[in-house]
C-alpha cells in the first residue's frame, strides 16, 4: 500500500504544529493582533493575547519573536505553570541563561540586573514572553508588578508579554491584581475562524505540504467546521485522523463519513 504523504501528493505530514513563519494561514485578525502587541512593545509597554485554547496564541507568539528585530529586541519565551514565585523566576532566569538558583529576592535582584544590563550594556530591549499565562498563580501574576518596577517606576526597562486563555483576563480583573492589570497597555484577541475561513485554512494546510489537490471533498469540509467549529487545533487533529481513514479505506479523497468516524477516534 502507498505511503499516506504519497497517496495524497503531501512532501510533508498536513496540519502539525510545524510550518515556517513564512507559511502561516494569513488573515486580517492575527495582522491585528500582531501589530496591536509590537505597538505596545514598542513603547516599551507590556501587553496581552487572551483567546479560547487552539486559536493560534503560540503561533501569533512565534510570528512576535520572528517580527521583534534581534538587532533591537532580545525576547525570552517561558511557558511553565502552576509554580510558585520562586521557582516561576528560577524558570526565567533559566531563559536568560542566568543560574536558576537563589532565594526570591537575590533571583527577582538578578533578573532585574539581567534586563538592566541587556536595555544599557548592550542596547537591546529585554521581552519576556509568559505562554499559558492563565494557569499561572496569583501571586506569580502579582510578581510581575514588581518584575517590570525599575528605579521605583522612573524607567520603563522590561515589556512583558502574556498569552492565556480568557480567564486570565479575569484573573486581571482581580483587586489584588490591579496593579499588574495597569501595566498592560494593550490586550489582543484571536477568534475561531468562519465556515468559510476554515475551508481555506484547511486548502491553505493542504497547500503548504505540497498538495496540488485538496484531498477533502465539500461535505468533508462542511463536517470538519461542524464539529471543529473553525478551532484551529480541532481542525488540524480533525483532518489529520480523517486522511489516516482515508488512507486506510485505500481512498483518494475524504468524505464526510470518514470525519464522522474521526471525530468517534478523537473523542470518543
Ligand atoms: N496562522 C496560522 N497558520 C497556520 N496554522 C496555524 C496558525 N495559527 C495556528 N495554527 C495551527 O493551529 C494549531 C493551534 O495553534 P496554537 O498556537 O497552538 O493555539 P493556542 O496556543 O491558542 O492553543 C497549531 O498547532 C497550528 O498548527
Ligand atoms: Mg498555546
Amino acid at each position: 500500500m502507498k505511503d499516506l504523504l504519497s497517496r495524497f501528493g503531501f512532501h510533508c505530514t498536513p496540519f502539525t504544529r510545524e510550518f515556517g513563519i513564512a507559511d502561516r494561514y494569513p488573515l486580517q485578525v492575527y495582522d491585528d493582533a500582531l501589530k496591536g502587541l509590537t505597538e505596545a512593545i514598542d513603547q516599551r509597554m507590556s501587553c496581552a493575547l487572551v483567546a479560547p485554547a487552539g486559536t493560534g496564541k503560540t503561533a501569533l507568539l512565534r510570528s512576535l519573536v520572528h517580527a521583534l528585530p534581534e538587532a533591537r529586541y532580545r525576547t525570552h519565551y517561558v511557558k511553565v505553570t502552576g509554580l510558585s514565585k520562586r521557582d516561576m523566576c528560577r524558570e526565567i532566569a533559566a531563559a536568560l541563561g542566568l543560574p536558576p538558583a537563589g532565594t526570591y529576592p537575590s533571583l527577582v535582584r538578578k533578573l532585574q540586573e539581567n534586563f538592566t544590563e541587556t536595555s544599557e550594556t548592550l542596547g537591546l530591549r529585554p521581552v519576556l514572553i509568559l505562554d499559558e499565562a492563565h494557569d499561572l498563580r496569583v501571586e506569580v501574576l502579582a510578581m510581575l508588578r514588581i518584575l517590570t518596577n525599575f528605579d521605583m517606576d522612573s524607567r520603563l526597562v522590561l515589556s512583558i508579554v502574556l498569552a492565556g486563555q480568557p480567564k486570565l483576563r479575569d484573573a486581571l480583573r482581580r483587586e489584588e491584581l490591579d496593579d499588574v492589570a495597569k501595566r498592560i497597555s494593550h490586550f489582543a484577541t484571536l477568534r475561531p475562524l468562519s465556515r468559510d475561513e476554515t475551508q481555506a485554512y484547511i486548502e491553505h494546510r493542504c497547500a503548504i505540504a505540497g498538495a496540488a489537490t485538496v484531498p477533502f471533498d465539500g461535505g468533508s469540509l462542511d463536517a470538519i467546521f461542524e464539529i471543529g467549529r473553525g478551532n484551529l487545533r480541532a481542525t488540524d487533529q480533525l483532518a489529520r485522523k480523517t486522511l489516516g481513514i482515508a488512507h486506510d479505506s485505500d481512498a483518494g479523497t475524504c468524505c464526510a463519513a470518514y470525519v464522522a468516524q474521526a471525530k468517534k477516534v478523537l473523542w470518543p
